[in-house]
């Protein structure tokens, strides 16, 4: 039975008379039958569906945590609105750069006013930028008419929030410090059909001394094997061709479990799942990635020809002080490694610009990276200082001019060496997964290559989910027009 009919079931069988349970998903199930009897009471009330908007900022984790929380909120009966002038507004937050908070208090601002004209209208905000106290207590004072704020530990709890949150007024706040359980078996809404993410970790305990993530998603916990491939095999039978298993360093998944697993191994059994035809995974961690990864990935097919390294700077000066725990030859020797083992496989990475101390000798270092790996593609930051965070104390902070300006620099080189690559494979014919209607010309589908590529292909919608053979007939920088032969 696939997720959402289990948890349907639970909520049929509900008991409303009685107290809600104390376990779970039973108590979920309690709250969701609830809701939904509130939901249908002002529905027929106000004779019009009532609408929910979930905002999304950030990573695939945050993706994914949308997905539930758009499961709860239709299970409920909300129905999704365009826009965010909705009856049930919700920011799924991220923290990972300071940009991504000021959005946030931007776009809450602009909420604020929608509710003055929305009469019952209720605004939530989740995710990692309310695990830092700070940002709760910014909202308490001064974003007063938000009625519901919960933290990333908590998040199989919202439909017991949502419940809380549409019958009374004033602000309901829970965050947690860590995550007590990782509950399975609440609903899902996946927003493609035909591919999904799977967490397979969640949390970190890797402390790169820039990075807010181990602070505000707790330390690393492993879902069991066993739930894990249950979840895919459920997938599968309900239509899903492509999973991608998510976690903030996949490689060092299943140390933390009774039975303990390596990445590898779980691979292998993901890769046995029949009807699944295309794996991903995000993100490893290049001062563990195991010549046994590596193996599974070169000889399963199904695997994409794709490895997301992040490489965060080139300078050993400035690694040593991220606490990434590699060197600028160790990751270069890993990334040929991959490039020898694996053939056609393309490598991305992230990269931050202006970390404290840095100067123009270490960007060198990153450009000299950048041209002998020879990236496929790359997400350049500039660095952003998060609070609690050892690097936000380091003295020797570098200023805003002088970040861009080195930005400036790698960039050019990241896109020179991108285009250099994409370049390579036309000509050639390969296997595409369908996904959406081109967004400028409808008469275009855009597909996925397994290296990650994306390529237009003249088509129509009924190709969409589909694994295509494309031949890529012209580069254009980062992606390619072709066509299904
Ligand atoms: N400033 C800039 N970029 C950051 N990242 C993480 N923390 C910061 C920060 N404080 C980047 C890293 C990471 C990606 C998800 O975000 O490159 O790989
Ligand atoms: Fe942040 Fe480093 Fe963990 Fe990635 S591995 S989430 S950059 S602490």
């Amino acid at each position: 039975m696939a997720i959402n009919e289990r948890f349907e079931q639970l909520v049929l069988e509900t008991d409303l008379n009685s107290p809600a349970p104390e376990n779970e998903p039973a108590r979920q199930a309690w709250f969701l039958a609830r809701a939904r009897m509130i939901t249908q009471k002002r529905i027929k009330e106000e004779g019009r569906p009532l609408t929910f908007r979930v905002e999304t900022f950030g990573c695939q984790m945050n993706a994914r945590d949308s997905e539930k929380i758009i499961g709860i909120l239709e299970s409920a009966g909300f129905t999704e609105a365009e826009s965010e002038d909705a009856d049930f507004l919700i920011y799924n937050t991220c923290t990972v750069r300071d940009n991504a908070d000021q959005r946030v208090f931007g776009r809450l601002g602009r909420a604020g006013h929608l509710k003055k004209n929305r009469p019952g209208m209720k605004i939530a905000v989740c995710g990692c930028m309310v695990q830092e106290k700070s940002n709760v207590e910014k909202i308490r004072k001064s974003y007063r008419f938000v009625d519901l704020v919960f933290g990333t530990h908590n998040l199989y709890r919202f439909a017991e929030y949502l419940c809380s949150c549409l019958e009374s007024d004033g602000m309901v706040v829970e965050i947690w410090d860590r995550a007590d359980r990782i509950v399975e078996a609440l609903p899902v809404a996946r927003k493609y059909p035909f591919k999904s993410g799977t967490n397979i970790t969640f949390g970190c305990n890797n402390f790169c001394s820039y990075c807010i993530v181990p602070y505000v998603r707790g330390r690393e916990r492993s879902r069991t094997p066993v739930e894990i491939l249950s979840e895919c095999e459920r997938l599968v039978s309900d239509g899903v061709v492509e999973i991608m298993l998510l976690g903030q360093n996949v490689n060092s998944y299943g140390k933390d479990l009774d039975t303990p697993c390596t990445f590898a191994e779980l691979l292998t059994e993901v890769c046995k799942i029949e009807g699944l035809q295309r794996i991903r995974f995000m993100t490893p961690h290049p001062k563990d990635l195991s010549d046994e990864v590596i193996e599974v990935v070169r000889s399963n097919e199904k695997i994409a020809r794709h490895i997301h390294l992040p490489l965060q700077s080139g300078s050993d000066r400035i690694l040593a002080r991220m606490n990434r725990h590699y060197s600028k030859e160790q990751y270069i020797a890993l990334a040929q490694k991959i490039r020898d083992r694996i053939p056609d496989v393309s490598i991305t990475t992230d990269i931050i610009v202006g970390f404290p101390g840095e100067n123009d000798r270490d960007i060198d270092d990153t450009i000299d990276v950048v041209r002998r790996v020879g990236f496929d593609n790359a997400f350049t930051f500039i660095y952003s200082k998060r609070a609690g965070t050892p690097a936000a104390k380091m003295p020797d902070q570098v200023p805003d001019e002088e970040k861009n300006r080195m930005f400036d620099r790698v960039l050019k080189a990241v896109q020179e060496t991108a285009h250099g690559r994409a370049e390579r494979l036309t000509g050639r014919t390969m296997e595409a997964l369908a996904e959406e209607v081109n967004v400028k010309d409808s008469s275009y589908i855009t597909a996925r290559l397994s290296n990650n590529m994306l390529v237009h292909v003249p088509g129509d919608p009924s190709m969409i989910g589909k694994m295509l053979q494309v031949r890529l007939d012209e580069c254009r920088g980062f992606y390619f027009f072709g066509t299904v032969v």
